[in-house]
């Protein structure tokens, strides 16, 4: 059994492949759907914090293309009002965004104290050996990333992988190809939900 054999905070895979530096792009702008959602979600802030809407801005702007190319993060800059170096700093700190195109699942393991004591590392490794990819990589046919993330905030059901935005749930090792085969097929209904909002 291992037990994180490595807890580097930045894992060089991850920032070689998802989290590579953002290239050029096509042009970008928002839909009409997204630029309305983007206009009533600033209007909740003053006028002089237009960037507490970042984040959901961002957001917007990888659900529209998949990930962040630089014309998207330029876009998102003006929209917000602020440098694109600004941008630029929210979307290398949080893991939710990338600047690589990802598989239609990004699975987030979560590999912070609660989970790892129950056997993330090799829910991870399962992943890795099932998929053919490691950490950090997306599979051939692009369905799916493979990332380690910290505390997901589910720690009473340990290990988690998050799914896109949904969850699972006390994934063991030996469930993990179960797991991927389900996802397949049935999508992310498959998942066993979130302790927040849905009890099975
Ligand atoms: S430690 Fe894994 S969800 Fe909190």
């Amino acid at each position: 059994m291992s037990f994180h054999p490595r807890m580097d905070y930045a894992p060089a895979k991850f920032h070689q492949s998802a989290r590579a530096l953002p290239e050029e792009g096509e042009p970008f702008a928002y839909t009409p759907e997204n630029q309305a959602k983007f206009d009533a979600c600033v209007k909740r802030y003053p006028p002089d914090q237009r960037k507490s809407a970042i984040l959901y801005a961002l957001y917007l702007a990888q659900g529209q293309q998949g990930s962040l190319t630089r014309a998207a993060m330029d876009h998102v800059a003006t929209q917000i009002g602020c440098t694109a170096a600004e941008v630029e700093d929210v979307v290398s700190y949080y893991t939710m965004f990338f600047t690589k195109p990802v598989g239609k699942y990004v699975l987030y393991v979560c590999r912070t104290l609660s989970c790892a004591l129950v056997g993330a590392e090799r829910v991870t490794e399962e992943l890795e050996a099932a998929l053919g990819i490691q950490r950090g990589e997306t599979d051939p046919d692009g369905t799916f990333t493979l990332v380690e993330v910290e505390c997901l905030g589910a720690c009473d059901r340990a290990p988690v992988v998050m799914v896109n935005d949904g969850w699972q749930e006390r994934l063991s090792p030996d469930r993990v190809r179960q797991f991927l085969d389900d996802l397949r097929a049935r999508g992310e209904a498959s998942l066993s939900g979130c302790h927040l909002c849905k009890e099975r």
